[in-house]
């Protein structure tokens, strides 16, 4: 296979507050699972993901933390840093959409497209709080919907009726920094990117993207049928990307940022810059084509919510910055993970988030069953009853026991050494031809990021070995045919070898355990090509092999029902 490069990046979680588990298996698990898979194909892989810190969200959440934003921001990175951490997401940079690498290159790609007659100055009108002496864009005011009456409903959109609002629409509005009601509308200058000059450009290069799958396109296209509009690129902000700077004064935009889904995207640009000054190496040759990214096959994953960001606002933001960026080439997008098929949520304590996920269980655990679960074709309830059932089946009772019975039975019986003798049969080479199969199939469902299919595959070959090892029985053969039991185990340690080669996407920390334990080196942990007719005898004969603990412990009846509890369960 010829070595190619993957640039791969996971939609950019929100600074404010830790992450549920359907963030993380709506883009940055299933991110980790490609990087991993095509890695261990021994491509050349650059995988990265940031938090996005700027905006009314994190300025709030600040507020409301007693903190201030610059401080908010750094120690919910690192709370969001190390729960990534835990769940072994593999990023090669995990950046900060508030980096001076971002300012720059966001106010670069404002002035390309100025210069290239895409941004519009106009005055519209807002909100502005004369207790609080500011504007109040967005979130920053509160009121009564027009829609349902509901309240409160916030400046930009109705959490009951789902309704997108303008700040102005809003029935009795007040201020969510003071309370103040105190308020009057005035004339605000803001930039504004014309997108309808670059529809039929952004239109062009959805047309040309057959890799999309088909949720990304319908949602592309709906944007591009409905017409695109004008948008507002810049807010009365204090926290984010100066608008005015140095050489570039921009009279009137003293006090302004740009909106935070304008800077949050090219962050996925500035974090190869950060990356790259980190490590010293070169980050160009995957974001310029006329630097060598033009053979970059470019991945991002992401929830629906973000598709028209990424298949239209930001593509028109590079394209009409007329420079040779990468755009790009396939784009996995997922439904919702539910709590229960309701709506995670922080505040009524439901749904499990990522740094309490920890606390119960390894992130393995929660990587196979986000996984083999994962939202792709609709949206997937989470229920604690079905993490019970993946890992007391599929991890322990499947994968966990076909590893951990053999290689004891090899300790016990021939000193945990990959033994010599027999002759395959009959069974042996139908067991090669399915595992063949199967490996062929794995492998086409990574390529295609089919990440349910790959899963329930993966756990299909693990039956497999059971099987085998059932069929086999090895135990008996021990007292009437050595060789022939010699085989057996010989088949069942380079089936285990095979399984956690397998594994690490899925769960990397239990495969690395048991490939330390069968002593394969890391040079020999690649994905398996699916003709290798030597897969079973892989292990050397008379390697040693070491002792495991028991990989996966199961999830008790008890465990459920109180961690129900605590989570607000079914
Ligand atoms: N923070 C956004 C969300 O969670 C995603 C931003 S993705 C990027 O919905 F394009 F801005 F990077
Ligand atoms: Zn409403």
């Amino acid at each position: 296979m010829t070595k190619q490069r993957f640039l791969i990046t996971s939609a950019l979680p929100y600074i404010n507050g830790i992450k549920h588990l359907g963030n993380l298996a709506g883009s940055m698990l299933p991110a980790d699972v490609q990087a991993r898979f095509r890695r261990l194909q021994g491509h050349e892989v650059l995988f990265l993901c940031a938090t996005d810190e700027h905006g009314t969200p994190a300025e709030l959440a600040a507020l409301e933390a007693g903190q201030n934003v610059v401080d908010y921001c750094t120690l919910q990175y690192e709370i969001q840093k190390t729960a990534g951490d835990g769940f072994h997401l593999s990023f090669d940079h995990f950046g900060r959409s508030s980096s001076a690498e971002n300012r720059v290159l966001t106010q670069h790609f404002a002035d390309q497209l100025e210069k290239n007659g895409f941004i519009e100055e106009r005055v519209s009108q807002q909100i502005y709080s004369l207790d609080d002496e500011r504007f109040l864009p967005d979130r920053y005011v509160e009121g009564t919907c027009p829609k349902c009456g509901h309240d409160p409903a916030r400046g930009d959109q109705c959490d009951n009726c789902g309704s997108l609002l303008d700040p102005l629409e809003l029935i009795n509005p007040r201020s969510k920094v003071s309370g103040s009601t105190n308020l009057e509308v005035r004339d605000t200058a803001h930039l504004f990117l014309r997108q309808p000059l670059m529809e039929a450009q952004v239109r062009a290069w959805v047309d040309a993207a057959e890799e999309w799958p088909s949720l990304a396109r319908s949602i592309a296209y709906k944007w591009l049928d409905e017409g695109l509009q004008d948008r507002a690129i810049t807010r009365d902000l204090k926290w984010g990307v100066p608008v005015a700077y140095e050489g570039v004064p921009r009279t009137g935009f003293e006090a302004k940022v740009f909106y935070v889904w304008f800077d949050a995207p090219i962050e996925y640009i500035a974090a190869a810059q950060e990356w790259a000054t980190l490590h010293g190496t070169d980050w160009a040759r995957w974001w310029r084509k006329d630097k060598g990214a033009e053979d970059v096959t470019y991945i991002q994953f992401m929830g629906k919510d973000n598709v028209a960001f990424h298949t239209v606002s930001f593509p028109s933001t590079i394209i009409g910055s007329g420079e040779p960026w990468k755009l790009v080439d396939r784009l996995k997008a997922f439904n919702w993970v539910t709590w229960y098929g309701g709506k995670f949520s922080t505040s009524q304590k439901r749904g499990i988030f990522m740094d309490k996920a920890l606390e119960l269980l390894p992130g393995d655990y929660w990587r196979w069953y986000l996984m083999a679960n994962a939202p792709e074709s609709s949206d997937a309830a989470f229920t604690l009853e079905g993490l019970q059932a993946a890992i007391n089946s599929d991890l322990a009772n499947v994968f966990g026991n076909f590893i951990n019975r053999i290689t004891k039975f090899a300790i016990s019986k021939f000193d945990g050494i990959v033994p010599t003798g027999g002759i395959a049969g009959e069974i042996e080479r139908d067991l090669l031809t399915n595992v063949l199969d199967k490996i062929a199939l794995i492998t086409q469902y990574h390529e295609e990021m089919e990440f349910r299919k790959a899963a329930t595959e993966t756990r299909a070959l693990w039956v497999l070995g059971n099987e085998y090892l059932q069929a086999k029985a090895p135990w008996t053969l021990y007292k009437t045919d050595i060789d022939q039991s010699a085989l057996g185990v010989r088949i069942g340690l380079n089936l285990c070898a095979l399984f956690a080669i397998l594994a690490q996407v899925f769960v990397p920390e239990t495969a690395g355990k048991i490939l330390d334990a069968l002593g394969v080196p890391p040079q020999n942990r690649n994905w398996p090509n699916a003709v290798d007719a030597g897969l079973f005898d892989a292990l050397p004969h008379g390697l040693k092999i070491s002792e495991l603990p028991v990989l996966f412990q199961k999830i008790e009846d008890e465990q459920v029902v109180e961690w129900g509890e605590m989570f607000g369960g079914g």
